[in-house]
Order: C-alpha cells, then sequence, then structure tokens
C-alpha cells in the first residue's frame, strides 16, 4: 500500500463518527477537490503526492486537541508521517501548508507559500460554500447551540475580532462574516470558477431564506 493509501485509511479511522463538520467524508471533498484543481492548473510543477497529504491530513489536529495550538496540527501530521518513515522533504512540505492553513487569526488572510498550499486552501474553502457549505454551517451552528437566524441580530459584512467574541451571532450571520467572503480569496483560476457558482446558490438561498422568514434582505446585503 503507498503512503498516500495508508493516509486515506489511517485518516478515515480518525474521523469516524465526528459530528460537528469535521467528519471524514469533508476530508475527502477536500481531497477529490485538490485533485480536480490540481488537474486543471499547470501541473508540470505541482507535487501530487504533497497535495494528496496535505488534504488528507490538514484537519487531523482537531478531533483530537482543541483550541489556542497552531501546532498541533503540523505535529500530528508530522508524527504520523514519521511513524510511517516519509521522507524529510516532504514531512516538511506537508507540515507547512498544514501550519499556514490552521494559522486563523480573525480578519487576516492566510498566504500561502507554495502551489500546493494554495489548491489545499482552495478546495478548504470551497467545502465551506455552496450547498455542502450551508449544510456544514447549519450543523456547526446546532452544535455551538447557536440560533439559525433572527431578524434582530444584523449581520455584520467583515469579521472584527470583538465580533467574533461577541455573545450573539446567529448562523445566517456567518454567512455574512465569512462564508460570502470566501469567493474573493481563491487563489487558483480553478477554484475562482467553483467557488463562482458555489456563491451564487448560497445567495439565492439565503433570499429564499429571508423571503420564507417574512424579512427582505436588503436590510442584510
Ligand atoms: P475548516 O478548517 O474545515 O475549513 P472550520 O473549522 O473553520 O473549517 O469550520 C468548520 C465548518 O464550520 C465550516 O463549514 C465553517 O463554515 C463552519 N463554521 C465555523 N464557524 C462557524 C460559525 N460561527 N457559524 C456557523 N458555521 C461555522
Ligand atoms: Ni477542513
Amino acid at each position: 500500500m503507498d503512503l498516500v493509501t495508508r493516509t486515506a485509511n489511517y485518516v478515515q479511522e480518525q474521523f469516524y463518527g465526528e459530528g460537528s463538520g469535521h467528519d471524514w467524508w469533508h476530508i475527502h471533498r477536500v481531497y477529490e477537490t485538490s485533485m480536480q484543481i490540481m488537474a486543471h492548473e499547470d501541473a508540470k510543477s505541482i507535487k501530487e503526492d504533497i497535495v494528496a497529504l496535505a488534504a488528507l491530513l490538514h484537519d487531523i489536529a482537531d478531533w483530537k486537541f482543541n483550541g489556542g495550538d497552531d501546532e498541533a496540527g503540523p505535529r500530528a501530521a508530522a508524527d504520523w508521517l514519521e511513524s510511517q518513515n516519509a521522507d524529510a522533504r516532504i514531512i516538511e512540505d506537508v507540515c507547512t501548508i498544514i501550519r499556514e492553513l490552521s494559522f486563523k487569526g480573525a480578519g487576516v488572510q492566510t498566504p500561502m507559500s507554495s502551489m500546493e498550499g494554495k489548491i489545499v486552501q482552495d478546495a478548504d474553502r470551497l467545502d465551506a460554500i455552496g450547498a455542502v457549505g450551508i449544510a456544514r454551517a447549519f450543523a456547526y451552528g446546532g452544535y455551538k447551540k447557536r440560533e439559525l437566524f433572527d431578524p434582530n441580530v444584523l449581520p455584520v459584512l467583515h469579521q472584527t475580532a470583538e465580533h467574533y467574541k461577541a455573545q450573539r451571532s446567529t448562523t445566517v450571520n456567518h454567512f455574512y462574516e465569512k462564508l460570502l467572503l470566501l469567493r474573493d480569496r481563491m487563489n487558483t483560476e480553478t477554484g475562482k470558477k467553483l467557488a463562482e457558482q458555489r456563491h451564487l446558490f448560497m445567495l439565492s438561498f439565503l433570499n429564499r431564506f429571508f423571503e420564507e422568514s417574512h424579512e427582505t434582505n436588503s436590510k442584510h446585503a
């Protein structure tokens, strides 16, 4: 069995039963979308094994550790890859991507230093938007016991540290804080194209949501 297959099996085992939006099928989609983006970009210089391993391991620390430790992800990935006797070069490239991906300073855009990282970041962000992104947002909101929507809690268009800490935010607000901003943050041309369709789907979902809630969306736009 090659390293990518062994890693996929390992990750699938680790994520079994995860219910907060970080289940194995999130990893699977990010892997498949990364492969799709890679196939459309100039593939000559892209290292496929690095894209595959980074996609599979990008959330590996989330099941085990919680919060605050930016090194937990790279460390967990390195532990696994070392246990499989992976080349030091592979471990370093994969861990750099996971480190750059897991940096989530509020309002700070995360620059990815490699093409492989840009692809995995696009794939991860694509899984937060569109139909799947909508499902994940409401699943996460339920997990955090957030309300779906409250017309009196106005969405804030751009995320700020203060807003993140605010007591009350609803899942519909999360679209305005983050999900609707992701389209303009895609790195690759393929990512931009895929994001466009998913973005439009979220807008039409929100329009229907406000209509059915007897709200106009003018105050939310
Ligand atoms: P990942 O690292 O897989 O991109 P995150 O850990 O940031 O994702 O979030 C997991 C999922 O939960 C994403 O789909 C994201 O949009 C959603 N999510 C994160 N924060 C919130 C929130 N405050 N309200 C609703 N959904 C959220
Ligand atoms: Ni992810």
